[in-house]
Order: structure tokens, then sequence, then C-alpha cells
């Protein structure tokens, strides 16, 4: 296995790797800090294979510079928390307010920045790492254990989380990879067809993005995904949601939510034909259509720029702690939780 393991350099004294995992013509990039997805190479129509996720060339711009969260795992809990604070059970837990006064993705020590520990990597295609993150860690109680695992297979990647912990706290995983089905250096989304299982959404309250509380039916909305469109078809900021955050950075709720894993989104790059499907068990689907990067230099000297890339994150809902009608994040004391997003790639014409 030595030559798919590369040592790519050192965070705290703790060696990072990139793990190059492969199954058929497909493969995935992964390294332990932050347990990232580096690359995610695909076959196009004509067996070309194409780089279909935003990232960097450098661990150092992973450590430094890494605003975007490209390709990280966050964690303990995706997307904002309110004034950077909740309650559980009796007791009120306080945040760092990474977007004054509010948190995303769990302040700016995330998972996404932590050198994990390496568990195996086997038969070339299945990498799992873990990660320890002690009590009030963040600001979160309990001694949470979390692994991630990554498996390659010829028609795409599973990502598996596993979290445990000795007291009730939240638990709301996440990958951040930024998708261009074009390829990462292609340009814009705007062009590839979405579709989203999705007949609701959670609206924001203004440009901070922080949730209302309300649940909204995306019917005669730009929200409305539930037929393919291109991502730019309606993105115009004349609906007062897409004004605040120009562009989409909203929380879809998954019409059919039962705990199984199912299908939340289809996307196609119009100039490739690739398509991913997106399957989860987690309840929501968070849209960022890369509304803020602004020229961001990544791999090969490509040029990041609004919309170069979409992320789709299975999550729970935003600031669901704080919400009693969201279903609720919650990791109970002594439970395992397990969530499952499969990333599953063909090709149209
Ligand atoms: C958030 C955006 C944020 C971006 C990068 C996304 O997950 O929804 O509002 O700008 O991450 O920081």
């Amino acid at each position: 296995m030595e030559s798919m393991t590369k040592v790519w350099g050192e965070v705290d004294n703790q060696p990072v790797y990139l793990y190059t995992l492969r199954s058929g013509s497909l493969t995935a990039v992964i390294s332990n800090f932050g347990a990232t997805v580096v690359s995610l190479n695909v076959p196009d129509q004509t067996g070309k294979v194409v780089d279909v996720v935003l990232g960097y060339d450098t661990l150092e711009e992973y450590e430094r510079n890494n605003r975007a969260y490209f390709g990280g795992t966050i964690g303990r809990c995706a997307n904002r928390i309110s004034n950077s604070q909740f309650t559980l059970d009796g007791s009120v837990y306080h945040l760092t307010a990474n977007e004054w006064p509010n948190s995303l993705h769990s302040g700016l020590s995330g998972f996404h920045m932590r050198v994990w520990e390496t568990v195996s990597f086997t038969n070339e295609n299945e990498l799992t790492l873990r990660l320890e993150s002690p009590a009030m860690d963040q600001g979160f109680p309990g001694n949470l254990e979390i692994t991630a695992s990554f498996k390659v297979t010829d028609n795409g990647m599973t990502i598996t989380y596993s979290g445990t912990s000795d007291a009730t706290t939240i638990f709301n995983p996440t990958n951040h990879s930024y998708f261009n089905l074009n390829g990462h250096k292609a340009g814009s989304v705007v062009e590839h067809l979405l579709r989203l299982q999705a007949n609701y959404y959670t609206p924001v309250e203004n440009a901070r993005s922080l949730t209302t509380g309300e649940i909204c039916n995306v019917l005669y909305t730009p929200m409305d995904f539930t037929r393919p469109k291109t991502i730019g078809s309606e993105m115009t900021p004349s609906f007062r949601q897409l004004l605040y955050t120009d562009g989409y950075d909203h929380n879809f709720c998954i019409t059919k939510y039962n705990g199984d894993v199912m299908e939340a989104a289809q996307l196609t790059g119009d100039q490739t034909g690739i398509r991913l499907t997106l399957k989860t068990n987690e309840p929501g689907l968070h849209l960022y259509t890369g509304n803020y990067l602004t020229d961001d230099i990544g791999k090969g000297g490509a040029h990041y720029y609004k919309h170069a890339g979409v992320s789709l994150q299975p999550q729970f809902y935003p600031d669901a702690i704080n919400h009693p009608n969201y279903i609720s994040p919650i990791l109970h004391k002594g439970e395992t939780k397990t969530f499952e997003t499969q990333y599953l790639f063909d090709c149209v014409s």
C-alpha cells in the first residue's frame, strides 16, 4: 500500500499524509489533515479523468488559508448556531463566535483543522480516520470519539461518520467539498443541472444567514429544484432570500427523510455530462453556490471565482439545537450514531 500513501507534511509535530484510494478508474485523494477530500477523479463520457472537487495543492494552504472549508470534515456541528450558544439538559454551553455573534461550522479550529489518526487503509480503496474530541472541545460537552471512513468503488465514494460520546452532546458532521463536474478549474457551475428531493427549505433572517426557524414551501419560488433546472436559472436577487446570501446558501429539507440512506440531490455537469447522485441518511442538504469565493487560487493555479463550485452538505437543519421544531442533532450519552453519504457518479449524454 506504500505507493498509495504519501507524506504531505507535519502539523503540530504530527505527520500528515495523502492517501490515494482507487477502484476501477475512480480515485480519491484524502488527507488525514481535516479528514479532507483533496481530489476526486472521475471519468467523463470519453473516458478522460476529471478532478471534480475544488482544493489546494499544499498542506500549508489548507492549514493557513482554508476559509472556504474546501473538502474538509466539519464538526462537531455543521452550519450556524445562533449567538454561539445552546442549552442541553439545563446547562448553557458557549461556542466560539467566529461569525459574530454566531458560530459557523463549530468555530475556527473545527474538525477540518485537526490531524486525524489513521486507523486503517485497506484494499487500496478504504480509509478509516479517527478523532478524539475531548469534553468542552469547541465548547461542546462530552468526550466524543468520531471515525470517518472513506470507501471508493468503481462508481463513487461513500463517507461514513460514526460518533459516540460519554455525555449527551451534538453530533452533526458533514463534508464541505465543492463540486464542479466540468472540472475543478472549469469556471462557474451556474449551468450545472440540479435536482433536489426537497419540497421545503429553511429560510434565513438576513445577510447573516441565520435560520428564521421556519420551514417554507419551495413551490413557485426559485428554491424549487424538485424538477431539474440549471443552478443559475432563477438565482436572482429579486427573490429576497437570494439577495441576503448573494446566491444559494440554504438548507433544504429532504422530503422523504426517515433515517434511511436516500437520494437528496442530483447534479450534472453541462460540459462533461458527469452526473453526481448524492444519497444520505441525514435530514437536510445545505446548498451553497460558492457565493463568497473571490479569486481563491487553488490546485494547479486554478482561479476559483464566485460560483466556481457548489457545496452540497448533508446535515441536520441549521441551528437545530435552538429550534425544537427541527429534527434534533443530539447524540445521547453512550449512544452511537452513524451517518452515511454516497457520492455516486455516472455520465449522461
Ligand atoms: C456556509 C457559507 C459560508 C461557507 C464558507 C458554507 O457552508 O453556508 O455561508 O460562507 O460555508 O465559509
